[in-house]
Order: C-alpha cells, then sequence, then structure tokens
C-alpha cells in the first residue's frame, strides 16, 4: 500500500527529545529573527514585477498573500511546536500523511528553498549591478553578462546573470565551511533593511500622487486562472516576499512560553512586514506610478521576451515596471539618488543572508531525506574538518547558482511559490488529521478553531497558486511526477522506514539550526548543543 509508510511520531520525538535546547526564546527576538527571514527580494525587486500584474492595486495584493500566510503559519506552529525535528514539512507529513506523500512535500520543498535562493540570487545581482557597480563605481557591466536570456524573460541582448550565480556560489561556499549568521549580525541586517524601507517611506509618501492610484485595477481584481496577472495573480507572486515565516516557527521549540509568544512572532512579524509592504508600494506607485504595460488584447505582459522588448524602448525606459531595482529607481526618479543609492546598498548587504538561510533550509530537507535512505545516502555524508554536509550543498549551490544564471528574478519566485504553497497546504491537512488521529499529544501551542484555519489555509494555497502563471501551475505536476517517478525507481526500495530501520539520530552537524537571536549565545556556551549526535 503506498500510503501506508507513516514513520512512528514517537521515534521521531524521540530525536527531538536528543537534541532539545533550551527555552529561551520571547515574543519580541522571535519577531526580530522572522522579520530578518523574511524581507528580502520580494520587497526590494519583485515590487515592479508585481506592479506590471496589478497596478496600483498591488498594494491590495500584499494583504491578500499577507492574510493566507497568517493562517499557514498558525498550522505551522501547532505542528512545529508538537514535532520539533530538522526537516520542517517534509517531516511532519512523513510522521502524519506517509512517506509517499512525505516524499512529495520534501520535493516541492526543493523548489521553495533552492529556487527561492535563486530567485534571492537575481534580485541581489540587479541591485548590485545597477547601484553599485554602474552608479556609484560608474563600471558598465554589459547586459549579456548580467541578465539571463531575453527569451526566457531576460533584458534585451542578456544571456548569463554572471553576478547572480556568484553570490550563489559564494553563499554556498560560506555554508560549507559551516557559517551561519550570528545573532548580532542578524539584528544589524534587520536594523539596516527596516531602516531602508522607512527611509523609502517618508521619502516617497509626501510627494504621492491621487492620479498615480487612477485607475486602481487596471487588470482587474481576477485576471482569470493561470494568467497570472491582475490584483490576486500579483498577490501570487508577491507571496514570494513572506516566504522565510516557516523559520519562525521551526523556532518553537526554543520559544519561552510557545502558546503566547509563537503566534505573536508569527503574526508579529507577518503584520509588520505586510504594513510595510502596504506602505512601500504605496510609495513606489505614488511617487512615479505603476500602470503595467499592456499587450495589445488589453491585459498586462507577463515577463518574456515582450515585454523586456517593451522596456527596452525609450517610451517605458523610467517606468517602475520595467525597473531592476525599484525602490532605488523610485528615488533617483524623485531626485533622492543618494538615498536612493543607500537603499540600493542596503539589499546589496541584506540580501545575501536571505539567500544563505533558504541555501541552509534546502541542504537541512536534502540531508534529512537521505538520511531516511530516499535519496543516496552518499548525500548525507558530513564533511570531517567543516561538519557540514558537503555532497548536498555542493549540489544544491551548482543547481541554484545555474537558476540563477538564465531565468528572471519573476518567473523563478513564481516557481519557488508554487512548490511552498504545496508544502504549506500538506501541513495545514497534517495537522488537522493529527488532531483526529492522535488528540490526546501535547501541543505547545494549539490552533484555534483548527477546522477554520486549516480549510483556510488549503483553501488559501489553493487560490493563490491558480492565480500564478500558466508556467509556473505546470511546473508543480511536472516536477511531482519526475518526484514519484525517482521515488518508485529508488526512494521505495532503499527507505529505511520500508526496510525496517527506524533511527532516532539527529543529523550530524553542528549548524544545523539557523542562528536565532539570543538563543545562540546560550547555545555557544553549552558544550553539548553542537555536538555531533549519534
Ligand atoms: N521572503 C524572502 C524574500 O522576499 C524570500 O526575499
Amino acid at each position: 500500500m503506498i500510503f501506508g509508510r507513516v514513520k512512528p511520531l514517537d521515534a521521531i520525538l524521540a530525536t527531538a527529545e536528543k537534541k532539545s535546547l533550551k527555552r529561551s526564546l520571547g515574543a519580541i527576538q522571535l519577531t526580530l529573527f522572522g522579520v530578518g527571514c523574511i524581507i528580502g527580494t520580494g520587497i526590494f525587486v519583485l515590487t515592479s514585477v508585481g506592479a506590471q500584474k496589478a497596478g496600483p492595486g498591488l498594494i491590495l495584493s500584499f494583504v491578500v498573500a499577507g492574510a493566507v500566510c497568517v493562517v499557514a503559519a498558525l498550522c505551522y506552529a501547532e505542528i512545529a511546536s508538537m514535532i520539533p525535528v530538522a526537516g520542517s514539512a517534509y517531516t511532519y507529513s512523513y510522521a502524519v500523511q506517509g512517506e509517499f506523500l512525505a516524499w512529495t512535500v520534501g520535493w516541492a520543498l526543493l523548489l521553495e528553498y533552492a529556487v527561492g535562493a535563486s530567485a534571492v540570487s537575481v534580485g541581489w545581482s540587479n541591485y548590485f549591478v545597477n547601484t553599485v557597480m554602474e552608479r556609484s563605481w560608474g563600471i558598465d557591466v554589459p547586459d549579456w553578462l548580467s541578465a539571463g536570456p531575453q527569451a526566457l524573460g531576460g533584458a534585451v541582448g542578456g544571456f548569463i546573470n554572471l553576478p547572480a550565480a556568484v553570490i550563489a556560489l559564494l553563499m554556498t561556499g560560506l555554508l560549507l565551511l559551516g557559517t551561519s549568521e550570528s545573532a548580532k549580525f542578524n539584528a544589524i541586517l534587520v536594523a539596516i533593511k527596516v531602516t531602508a524601507l522607512t527611509a523609502f517611506v517618508i521619502l516617497t509618501l509626501p510627494v504621492m500622487d491621487p492620479a498615480n492610484f487612477e485607475p486602481f485595477a487596471p487588470a482587474g481584481m481576477f485576471g482569470g486562472i493561470g494568467s497570472g496577472v491582475g490584483i490576486v495573480g500579483a498577490a501570487a507572486t508577491m507571496f514570494f516576499a513572506y516566504v522565510g515565516f516557516d523559520a519562525v516557527s521551526t523556532a518553537a521549540e526554543e520559544t519561552k512560553n510557545p502558546q503566547r509568544n509563537v503566534p505573536i512572532g508569527l503574526i508579529g512579524s507577518l503584520a509588520i512586514c505586510t504594513i510595510f509592504y502596504m506602505l512601500v508600494s504605496a510609495g513606489a506607485v505614488g511617487a512615479i506610478g505603476g500602470a503595467p504595460i499592456m499587450g495589445p488584447d488589453g491585459v498586462p505582459y507577463n515577463a518574456g521576451p515582450a515585454l523586456s522588448a517593451a522596456c527596452a524602448t525609450a517610451q517605458y525606459a523610467d517606468a517602475l515596471v520595467c525597473s531592476p531595482e525599484p525602490l532605488a529607481h523610485v528615488l533617483q526618479e524623485i531626485g533622492y539618488g543618494t538615498t536612493g543609492n543607500l537603499i540600493g546598498y542596503a539589499a546589496f548587504i541584506a540580501l545575501p543572508s536571505v539567500i544563505l538561510i533558504l541555501l541552509f533550509g534546502q541542504t537541512r530537507i536534502f540531508f534529512v531525506m537521505a538520511r531516511d535512505g530516499l535519496l543516496p545516502e552518499a548525500l548525507s555524508k558530513i564533511h570531517p574538518k567543516w561538519q557540514t554536509p558537503h555532497v548536498v550543498t555542493i549540489i544544491t549551490g551548482l543547481a541554484v547558482a545555474t537558476a540563477a544564471a538564465f531565468f528572471p528574478v519573476g518567473a523563478l519566485a513564481d516557481i519557488a511559490n508554487a512548490g511552498t504553497l504545496y508544502a504549506f497546504a500538506m501541513v495545514a491537512i497534517a495537522v488537522w488529521q493529527l488532531r483526529k488521529t492522535d488528540p490526546n499529544r501535547p501541543r505547545p501551542f494549539r490552533v484555534p478553531a483548527i477546522g477554520v484555519i486549516a480549510s483556510l489555509t488549503v483553501f488559501g494555497c489553493v487560490f493563490l497558486f491558480i492565480n500564478l502563471p500558466l508556467e509556473a501551475i505546470l511546473v508543480l505536476p511536472i516536477w511531482t511526477a519526475i518526484g514519484v517517478l525517482i521515488y518508485l525507481a529508488y526512494g521505495r526500495r532503499k527507505s529505511h522506514l520500508g526496510r525496517g530501520i527506524v533511527e532516532v539520530h539527529e543529523p550530524e552537524i553542528h549548524d544545523i539550526q539557523p542562528t536565532i537571536p539570543g538563543v545562540d549565545e546560550d547555545r555557544a556556551s553549552d558544550p553539548n548543543a553542537n555536538r555531533p549526535l549519534t
């Protein structure tokens, strides 16, 4: 029976007990950690992509995407506080829905983390090339070296996005060496990002022109299933701006009074980001306008050769929707060139940490899947000196760098979203299922009205999914089909669970947890915290 292999929850929890961490995280630290993981390419770069889909209605798109994330976050929080082990949604699904569905979740998470890391790398490259190289240092970077091919939606004359590939490889190198952000460094990056967005809002709000908000929804509320346009089409893309909050829920086990602090941390960080996102998008559109470029059928162009060609004409040279570095561009346009450059530098400095967090999540999922026998065991090898899973890290880094080199940021974000939405929906179902199958197990955090919240999460995820562009929608079933074939050919036979081996050991990786402000110091001073477990 293909759905029959369920990993016993007790075995998973025995794993968790072995590595149980001190509960030291408060609501504010958790919120800060969340904001650090969340703010990135979504707001700094995709703002122009979202405006091309929705026009000024982009402001509402952020509310729609944020609302789906809040209900999904509550579900994550319950299961993460119950099953606080490595592997996130994949592990939860293994314990509740069985190996086959868990494999599909893990396989979809590769899209969230790996393709997400590629998207952020491309976003970083945009600021590096435009703000740092060209405007600050006066070095002209040719188009063929700084964008993917036009046929794939890159700029006219694009061939390879070298800076994006290089930053992905650099971050991979840091991960290989076992680098994770220190708590202080994380706090500094959060401060830089928040200061940059605040400065943007302060400078743009006074020059907002109400005329720039007319018409508010030139592509309508719903562009149609698979169209990827309209306010909900933009919401499906801007969902990427919230990806990363799942890291907060995985910190549930390290949280003091999780029943109170986890929801505050999750909802607090999502609320702060939503408010910033709405203000920033309002400022950008209000200051210079955000009308989409319409195709001959009166529908906004999706990313692709036609949009790239339109953006290369003089008519749209200064349009928000064509800017690869929209926040810096808006400030240039309204006469704050220096501050615009500083905001570009903020993105340049802060985005690599988002790449690091996503790459880290990717290697962790890969590692746990290999440890379960579903991927070749060679992938879970730990480097003797660096104590990191070097094989999966190198493979991941090369794949992420290749995707970043050739694909545009919007398409990558949409594909990452497709995988993430599938995983979120499965988590919501797992939480609800577990309430029925195992009602008495202790739950440090319980979602109120689980039936309503889980249903809303599944509905919201499906809703956003069908509003992605058709290509991104199609990637998920194709990707899943490839995954199922691999499972049937390999994982099904090699699975440790299938062969009767149920381990309760934790990965032998010293840096398996992302750094959390306040917790890391405890971990660093605890001689057992990072020891390899057997
Ligand atoms: N939410 C993260 C970003 O926008 C992934 O870059």
